[in-house]
């Protein structure tokens, strides 16, 4: 997608052909700074301090990190430790496991001189499958968009949560894909966009993405959403999800639970966009995903432009109440209307989802 006119991905090989670069997302909005990664430690840091995040470039990053520590010294045991160093960065997202032992699986039987290229090759080739595979879920999300412009024949209002957009991914997005083909294809679209507390990747980054794009969109706090569906102003709620279980259940950002309750009480649609690779065909439902806990200076600061541009973190609760900070919740699969692949849209269930991915489903 592009920034200012300048196409970017969210990741890329740096200039130097071995480096790897990433936008800084902690810097956004008010920023649009890259960082330059050149260790497993770099790309271990960029993963837990967040300056990367969402599920595929979690995944992407990881990758990346693994082709860095080869480059380092690729003996066995450095690969099994860099394995399990980026392994323990995040725990929700799965894609962070599938990428490390897709490339663990590439990389293993190979002579150690061989895996240095090897991991480069099959790092760019994660991060082209996602860039395709997202842009896939948007073409095929697209016709969600258009049946409800026809059915309504007047703006098509959208709400998600959190940032699944090009920002989470290598580009297009999972939840957003479909909104960026809807604008492009001349739907008129407006985006209901969830602050998300409490890092408010909402506020910050899907505000800021859709905006660069001229997407049409206002900013809601988290609270809002209930209402709006009770009133009419909610068309379709689209998600992303960092885990989705062999059954269809959903783990996305805290809070995307209530907008599916809300979604379901209101008969509004509620979609979750999602890549083959964030299927856990290892777990039979939701509640067994672990649920990543962050820290309580998440919940009692919050960071924002003061007012000579600086930014700032100021205190929001008292000195001493205890804090907590579930990063995750699960949206069982009977609140989802239906998942939107790569390879079309179904409904959350494990006989379908198994259907649309066998052999994956297969494999597991
Ligand atoms: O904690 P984050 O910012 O990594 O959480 C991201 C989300 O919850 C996204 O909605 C999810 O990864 C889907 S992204 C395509």
């Amino acid at each position: 997608m592009k920034v200012d006119g300048v196409p970017y991905r969210t990741i890329w090989l740096g200039q130097d052909g071995w480096s790897v670069e990433i936008i800084d997302q902690t810097r956004l909005p008010y920023h649009f700074e890259t960082v330059r990664l050149a260790s497993v430690d770099d790309a271990a840091h960029a993963i837990s301090a967040m300056l990367v995040r969402g599920a595929p470039l979690i995944g992407a990053t990881a990758a990346y990190g693994m082709a860095l520590a080869m480059r380092a010294g690729a003996s066995d045991a450095t690969l099994q430790a860099a394995h399990d160093r980026l392994l323990a960065t995040r725990p929700t997202a799965v894609n962070l496991r599938w990428a490390l032992d897709t490339m663990a699986a590439l990389l293993r039987p190979l002579n150690p001189d061989a895996r240095v290229a090897a991991a480069y090759r099959e790092a760019a080739r994660i991060c082209d499958e996602d860039a395709g595979i997202c842009e896939a879920i948007g073409n095929n999300g697209l016709a969600l968009i258009t049946a409800l412009h026809e059915k309504k024949n007047d703006r098509v209002n959208l709400l998600t949560h959190c940032n699944a957009g090009w920002l989470a991914t290598v580009d297009w997005g999972t939840a957003l894909a479909p909104i960026y083909k809807a604008h492009d294809a001349g739907i008129p679209v407006h985006v209901w966009v969830d602050e998300t507390r409490p890092r408010n990747q909402g506020a910050a980054l899907t505000a800021w993405e859709l905006g660069r794009h001229g997407v049409p969109h206002t900013v809601i706090v988290d609270n809002a959403g209930g209402h709006l569906m009770q009133t009419g102003q909610v068309d379709m709620a689209i998600t992303g999800t960092d885990r989705t279980s062999a059954n269809g259940d959903v783990c996305n950002k805290i809070g995307t639970y209530l907008k599916a309750l809300a979604a379901h009480d209101n008969g509004v649609p509620f979609y979750v966009a999602l890549p083959s690779p964030t299927i856990d065909w290892t777990l039979p439902r939701g509640s067994d995903i672990p649920i990543e806990e962050r820290g309580g200076d998440e919940v009692s600061l919050i960071a924002g432009r003061g007012p000579n541009g600086e930014v700032v973190r100021v205190q929001l609760t008292p000195d001493g109440s205890p804090l907590g900070n579930p990063a995750f919740d699960v949206t069982p699969a009977r609140l989802v209307t239906g998942l939107v692949t790569e390879r079309g849209i179904c409904a959350a269930s494990s006989d379908v989802l198994a259907g649309l991915f066998p052999e994956l489903a297969r494999a597991a």
